[in-house]
C-alpha cells in the first residue's frame, strides 16, 4: 500500500533489538548442524510452533536454549549480518544493538569471540547496506551483581566498541537497584545506561530506573503509565521509551494490538520510539511493527514520521550525525 510505501521510505532507527533474538529457526538450524549440537526440534516449522509465550519467562527459557547454537565468531557475524539485512529492506538505517555476553560466556564462548563476530557483521552491514550501528552490552538480571561486575571487567578490552551497558532477562523481583553499583561503574567508563523497566515489572522499577539508575532510555516502559506522577516525569525529562508492540502482543502484555498503548503514549507527549525486541521470536522486523501497530490503533502518517524522529533523537548518535540523519 501507500502507506506501507511511505512507512519503509521513512529512514528509521532501532533501539530496542536483541541481536540474540534475530535468530530465525533456518539459521538455528544450520548452526546446529554446523557445531554438531543437538536441538529438541526436528524441523524448523517444529521450532516455529513451539514459539507460543504467556509471558516473558516463556519466551526466555526457549530464547535460551536457542542461542546455544552459537560458538565461533563466523556464528555471530552472520546472525548480525542476517538482521541488518532484514533491517535495512524495512528502510532502517541505524541500529543499536543489545547482546547478551553472559549467556555465551557462562557456556564457555569467549567474550572476545562473540565480539569479534559481532563487530565484523556491523562493519561488513555498514559498508555493505550502508547500515550504522551500536552495541549495547546486556547484563542478565536473573544472575547476580558479582557476575555482572565481572562481565564488566571482561568488556574493559573493547570499551571504545561499546556504546552502552543494559538490563534485560527476567523482570520481576531482579528490580534496577540490584544493578545500580554495576551500572555506575559502567556510566564512570564512559559507556551509556538503560534499563528494560515496565514490561512486567511494576511503576516502581521504571522510578528506580529514572532516579536511581539515571538510565539514558527506559526499555519498554508500557507500565508507566499506570503511574500519573511518573508519566509527568518522564514527559518532563523527554525520557526516550523503545517500544516492542509485537513483542507485548507475543509476551501477553497487551491482550491485543488494537490496545497497545504506544498511540496513547504519543498523545501524554512521551518521546515512543518502535522497535522489533526479538523479530525472529515475535513475528516480525522493525516495518512489521510499525505497520502491525498502525493498522491496530490508527496511526497517521505524522505520528510515524515523530516515531521515525524520535528513534534518531533518542539514539546515542553524536548531535551532529543526528542532525544529518533525522
Ligand atoms: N525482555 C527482557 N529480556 C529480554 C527480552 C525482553 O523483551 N528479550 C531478550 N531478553
Ligand atoms: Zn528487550
Amino acid at each position: 500500500t501507500a502507506f506501507a510505501t511511505f512507512v519503509r521510505g521513512l529512514p528509521k532507527a532501532e533501539l530496542h533489538m536483541h541481536i540474540e533474538g534475530s535468530l530465525e529457526p533456518e539459521l538455528m538450524f544450520a548452526l546446529a548442524q554446523r557445531n554438531g549440537i543437538t536441538l529438541p526440534f526436528k524441523s524448523v516449522d517444529e521450532i516455529r510452533a513451539a514459539y507460543q509465550f504467556s509471558n516473558l519467562q516463556d519466551f526466555l527459557d526457549i530464547y535460551y536454549q536457542g542461542a546455544g547454537v552459537l560458538r565461533t565468531a563466523e556464528d555471530f557475524k552472520e546472525l548480525a549480518l542476517a538482521y541488518f539485512k532484514r533491517l535495512a529492506a524495512d528502510g532502517g538505517t541505524h541500529a543499536e544493538i543489545f547482546f547478551d555476553p553472559q549467556t555465551h560466556t557462562d557456556r564457555g564462548i569467549a567474550f572476545g569471540v562473540v565480539m569479534e563476530g559481532l563487530l565484523a557483521g556491523m562493519d561488513e552491514a555498514e559498508k555493505t547496506l550502508g547500515v550504522t550501528s551500536k552495541l549495547i552490552l546486556c547484563f542478565l538480571r536473573h544472575l547476580s551483581e558479582d557476575s555482572a561486575f565481572e562481565t564488566l571487567e571482561l568488556a574493559k578490552p573493547w570499551l571504545n566498541k561499546l556504546a552502552g551497558v543494559g538490563l534485560d532477562s527476567s523482570e520481576v523481583g531482579h528490580p534496577p537497584a540490584k544493578f545500580a553499583r554495576v551500572l555506575q561503574a559502567a556510566r564512570d567508563l564512559g559507556l551509556k545506561v538503560v534499563a528494560h523497566a515496565g514490561e512486567e515489572g511494576p511503576p516502581a522499577y521504571v522510578w528506580e530506573a529514572i532516579d536511581l539508575v539515571k538510565v539514558d532510555r527506559i526499555d519498554h516502559g508500557n507500565r508507566a503509565l499506570e503511574d500519573e506522577a511518573l508519566t509527568a516525569r518522564l514527559v518532563k525529562d523527554g525520557v526516550t521509551l523503545t517500544v516492542c508492540p509485537l513483542s507485548n502482543l507475543k509476551l501477553c502484555g497487551v491482550p491485543s494490538l488494537d490496545v497497545h498503548p504506544l498511540k496513547t503514549m504519543l498523545a501524554l507527549g512521551l518521546k515512543a520510539t518502535v522497535n522489533s525486541d526479538d523479530p525472529a521470536y515475535f513475528g516480525g522486523y522493525l516495518l512489521e511493527n510499525y505497520l502491525a501497530t498502525a493498522q491496530a490503533v490508527g496511526l497517521t502518517r505524522d505520528e510515524i514520521v515523530t516515531l521515525a524522529r524520535n528513534s534518531f533523537a533518542g539514539s546515542f548518535l553524536s548531535e551532529a550525525e543526528k542532525a544529518a540523519r533525522l
